[in-house]
């Protein structure tokens, strides 16, 4: 059999919506019956928050949906990221814009905003770090949800 495909989810502070991003493609992995064909991880693009657990209303949020298990450090980006990934979803264009200025030479990802697979157009999702409740992590929690699921379902069927 081929090798598993990898996704990278990819944040800011990766305590917030790329640790969501990874839970619920987890999530929808096991649903879907597909956790032998995939990969996936997640990690920032600034190191303030290395080695932290997500932020306590990402993992409320998950909780709430039904994810209990998933558990994750905070780690930066590293330049064999962008080999070893097939694919490095950011979750906003800042996202978009840093990952492309510090991509090797040899890198082989696909670098792509995950909300681009949104079948809502809502293509940024995003950051609720600095909001004052929790109601910016469910709504990128939907986003997530949105993107993953059409995400594996085209590519279930090859359409790219
Ligand atoms: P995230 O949110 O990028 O979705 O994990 C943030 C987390 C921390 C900070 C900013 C955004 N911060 O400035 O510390």
């Amino acid at each position: 059999m081929a090798g598993k495909r990898k996704v990278l989810m990819v944040c800011l502070g990766n305590i917030c919506r790329s640790p969501i991003a990874e839970a619920v493609f987890i999530n929808e992995m096991n649903t879907l019956n597909v956790s032998d064909s995939w990969e996936v991880d997640s990690a920032a693009l600034a190191s303030y928050h290395t080695g932290k657990s997500p932020d306590h209303r990402a993992m409320s949020t998950l909780r709430e949906k039904g994810i209990t298990n998933y558990s994750h450090k905070a780690r930066p980006i590293t330049e064999d990221d962008f080999t070893k990934f097939d694919w490095i979803f950011g979750m906003d264009n800042d996202n978009i814009k840093e990952l492309n200025n510090m991509k090797p030479r040899n890198s082989t990802a696909k670098i792509e905003l995950l909300g681009s697979y949104d079948p809502q157009g809502e293509v940024i999702i995003r950051d609720p770090y600095y909001d004052s409740n929790s109601v910016g992590f469910h709504k990128a929690y939907e986003q997530c949800v949105r993107s993953v699921k059409t995400f594996l379902e085209k590519r279930k069927d090859n359409k790219f």
